[in-house]
């Protein structure tokens, strides 16, 4: 299955497809995880991006296709994670996806929450893990004891969780949101889940709209 997995920041994007992508064996494709790794390295293009990102600001439509395009492999399971964020990746991937005769099956789109429970829950204790990438709660989804084995850590903050950089996420995202969801609505390949719930709630309303898929082999 080809997904994407839509919604305003601090939804729950990354936490989902971390479980899901375990559960069916899909692989997530995260354009805020594209970019932070340019940012990381200190490539010339993360410099360039350094200052979008940490204003919570889009980086440009063309920037994040380049960054998406050698990802799109036509043969395996993912699961897009914040993109296409604007109409003009969604037209963009469209071309793309057409290029390889494949398209999406599924978007996905998380809502329920408001803007001030948005910023709450991250502001409150997300933490990512530099070891696997994971993201955590310190209070709703806690990181592992360093005995469990599991995610050795450290766990740290992002360097856009800040509540004027989220505001900032927030308002670009509803100026193009709503155009997004109806043209996949259009399409019939739009399920919008109620994010509004516990964690594993949540993943389970996504199985169930994503019609039980049936899991993968594990990639050899
Ligand atoms: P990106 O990294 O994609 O961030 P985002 O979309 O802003 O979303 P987040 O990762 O912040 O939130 P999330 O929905 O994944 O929530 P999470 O699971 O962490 O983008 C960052 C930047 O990169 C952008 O600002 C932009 O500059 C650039 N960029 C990326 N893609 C782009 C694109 N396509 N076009 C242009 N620019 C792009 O959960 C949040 C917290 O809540 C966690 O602590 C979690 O544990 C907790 N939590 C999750 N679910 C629940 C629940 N059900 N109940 C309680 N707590 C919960």
């Amino acid at each position: 299955m080809k997904i994407a997995m839509l919604g305003p920041v601090g939804v729950g994007k990354g936490t989902q497809i971390q479980r899901i992508s375990e559960r069916l064996n899909y692989t997530r494709l995260a354009t805020g995880d594209l970019v932070r790794r340019h940012i990381e390295a200190g490539t010339e293009l993360g410099r360039e991006l350094k200052d979008y990102y940490e204003r919570g600001e889009p980086v440009p439509d063309d920037v994040v296709m380049e960054l998406v395009r050698p990802n799109l492999n036509p043969a395996g399971a993912w699961i897009l994670d914040g993109f296409p964020r604007t109409m003009a990746q969604v037209h963009a991937l469209d071309e793309e996806l057409e290029k390889r005769s494949i398209s999406l099956d599924k978007v996905i789109i998380l809502e329920g929450p408001n803007d001030e429970e948005l910023i709450e829950r991250i502001t409150s204790g997300r933490r990512q893990s530099l070891a696997t990438g994971r993201v955590y709660h310190t209070e709703y989804d806690p990181p592992p004891e360093p005995g469990e084995g599991r995610d050795p850590g450290p766990f740290v903050q992002r360097d856009d969780d800040k509540e004027e950089a989220l505001r900032r996420e927030l308002e670009a995202y509803r100026e193009e949101a709503e155009k997004i969801k109806e043209y996949y609505d259009e399409q019939g390949i739009l399920a919008v889940v109620n994010a509004d719930q516990d964690v594993p709630e949540v993943t389970e309303d996504i199985i169930e709209a994503l019609g039980y898929p049936e899991e993968r082999a594990p990639r050899a």
